[in-house]
């Protein structure tokens, strides 16, 4: 699930309103009546109903990057299962300004921890049930009106090491991902920035899975690996009522079964088909 952009936003004192924030709470203005908290608690509570294994929640948690914003957000994250078994990616809401950073590390971090213990680093990594789980951030503190991403040089070849070490330990490798990942994954000023270098990592190690968030709608793309293609899932966000059906609150629901040396993925839609209607099977996602 991603995107659950959790309000009410706590009033803000003027200093946290100046530059960026001040053009985000206007937008939020706008933005609260897409984002339904009450939308959100239908699909939390359909989620925990499947009893997963495990939740991926892969950011927008928040939307100005105020501080009292996160410990609100961890209060939620807590709702989705115990922290071990639920694992967070930092979205470009969450890293909203550079005054936001310490916050998100303070409140989120230990959604956002590798098994290793160590924390701030990325990509981490989780091994569950023979799934490797690899938290990328592309969260980065923009300009104003901007919404992009970027993991940045060092991150991106950490991320090329960890595809290696973890495909040479035979685990299946999940990515999250905030920013859809490839170049003309999202309109512009709101792409990844190195989306070619995701790509070319991607091409050359590959991985079986890529979720991510931030358009706010359910896409399959599939980008080139080293042995056939690899599916690249976005999600609806999980609290969105808006006029389009498309846009509706929603998240995806995988079942992983090992089969002699292959991983089977299967995926299926969950959420609103109307307004204030209840959580249903919107259906099977071809990957
Ligand atoms: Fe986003």
């Amino acid at each position: 699930m991603s995107d659950p952009h959790l309000g009410p936003v706590p009033r803000a004192r003027f200093s946290e309103l100046m530059s960026k924030r001040l053009i985000g709470n206007l937008e939020w203005v706008r933005r609260k009546h897409i984002h339904n908290m009450d939308a959100l608690a239908k699909i939390v509570a359909d989620m925990r109903a499947q009893n997963p294994d495990h939740v991926m929640m892969t950011g927008d948690a928040v939307n100005l990057g105020l501080p009292d914003e996160f410990p609100q957000a961890a209060a939620w994250m807590r709702t989705l299962g115990d922290v071990k078994d639920v694992s967070f990616t930092p979205g470009n809401h969450d890293a909203y300004v550079k005054e936001s950073l310490p916050h998100l590390q303070t409140h989120l971090g230990p959604w956002m921890q590798g098994d290793g213990g160590e924390a701030g680093v990325f990509p981490y990594v989780r091994v569950r049930h023979g799934v490797a789980l690899i938290g990328v951030s592309s969260g980065l503190p923009t300009a104003p009106t901007l919404a992009t991403g970027r993991m940045g040089k060092q991150q991106m070849a950490f991320f090329a090491k960890t595809l290696a070490l973890t495909r040479a330990r035979g685990l299946m490798r999940v990515v999250m991902i905030h920013h859809a990942p490839w170049r003309g994954g999202a309109t512009p000023g709101r792409g990844l920035r190195d989306a070619g270098a995701f790509e070319k990592v991607i091409a050359a190690h590959g991985a079986e899975l890529i979720v991510h968030g931030h358009n706010h709608r359910t896409s399959v793309k599939h980008l080139p690996g080293p042995a056939g293609t690899v599916p690249v899932v976005g999600v609806r966000s999980a609290s969105a009522v808006p006029g389009t059906s498309r846009h509706l609150a929603g998240y995806h629901l995988y079942r992983i079964d090992r089969i002699g040396t292959t991983w089977m993925i299967e995926a299926r839609a969950r959420g609103l088909a109307e307004a204030g209607g209840e959580v249903i099977d919107l259906g099977k996602i071809e990957i």
